[in-house]
């Protein structure tokens, strides 16, 4: 088993989910933690140019089983090359998205289901599970008018806000599939009030007061 202590942050598209990393990765450092901060699809050399793939929006005929492997391949890369050595030599990591993201878009969103997505994916994480997962939820509306104010939206963005919807019920079962590793957070509650939940629920877990 890794010594480390491996957090990810999910949720849709626009819930936050970047500046909650910040401000944990800052708090931890305050302690003394050698933190790591990645993101999927990418994080290396490899799953970054993969990323530039899944998510180029000329590439509209993608089919689901083509988009749902190149998504473990990039994890797989990420695993074996960053998360994995991390975790082996006790650090702390936090990951912009994990393994959930495809049991939600391609598992239940796409349809692929997420027996099927997730039996794939134990290939690729090679038993690094996440310790705890932080869910920000957010309506799908909410969540893709807040990207559109910040950027040009990629192919996955640019679905409809049927598929949004389907990702942001996605995440609520999931939720329901794993209630001690997942915790939901609304994301439309204040930075801080969401900044101190997370930590309590880290720190909590550092200091032994809950089992992982
Ligand atoms: P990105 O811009 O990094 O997402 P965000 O800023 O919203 O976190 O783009 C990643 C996109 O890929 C995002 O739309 C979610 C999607 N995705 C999947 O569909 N499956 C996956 O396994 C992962 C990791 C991401």
């Amino acid at each position: 088993m890794a010594k480390g202590i491996f957090i990810t942050m999910e949720g849709p598209d626009g819930s936050g989910k970047t500046t909650q990393i910040e401000l944990l990765k800052e708090s931890l450092e305050d302690k003394g933690y050698e933190v790591l901060i990645t993101r999927e699809p990418g994080g290396n050399r490899i799953s970054e140019a993969i990323r530039e793939i899944i998510l180029n929006k000329d590439y509209k005929e993608m089919s689901p089983s083509a988009e749902c492997l190149l998504y473990a391949s990039a994890r797989a890369q990420l695993v074996s090359e960053v998360i994995g050595p991390m975790l082996d030599k006790g650090g702390a990591v936090i990951s912009d998205r994990f393994v959930d993201s495809s049991l939600v878009y391609q598992g239940i969103a796409r349809g692929l289901g997420v027996d099927n997505v997730f039996q794939l994916n134990k290939f690729a994480i090679n038993e690094y599970m996440p310790d705890v997962t932080f869910l920000l939820t957010l309506p799908a509306e909410v969540g893709i008018a807040r990207k559109k104010d910040q950027k040009e939206l990629d192919r996955m963005e640019q679905e409809s806000l049927d598929f949004h919807r389907k990702v942001a019920e996605g995440y609520d079962s999931l939720a329901e599939l794993f209630p001690d590793r997942i915790q939901v957070i609304d994301a439309r509650q204040d930075i801080e009030t969401i900044s101190g939940l997370i930590k309590k629920r880290v720190y909590d877990i550092l200091d032994g007061k809950v089992s992982v």
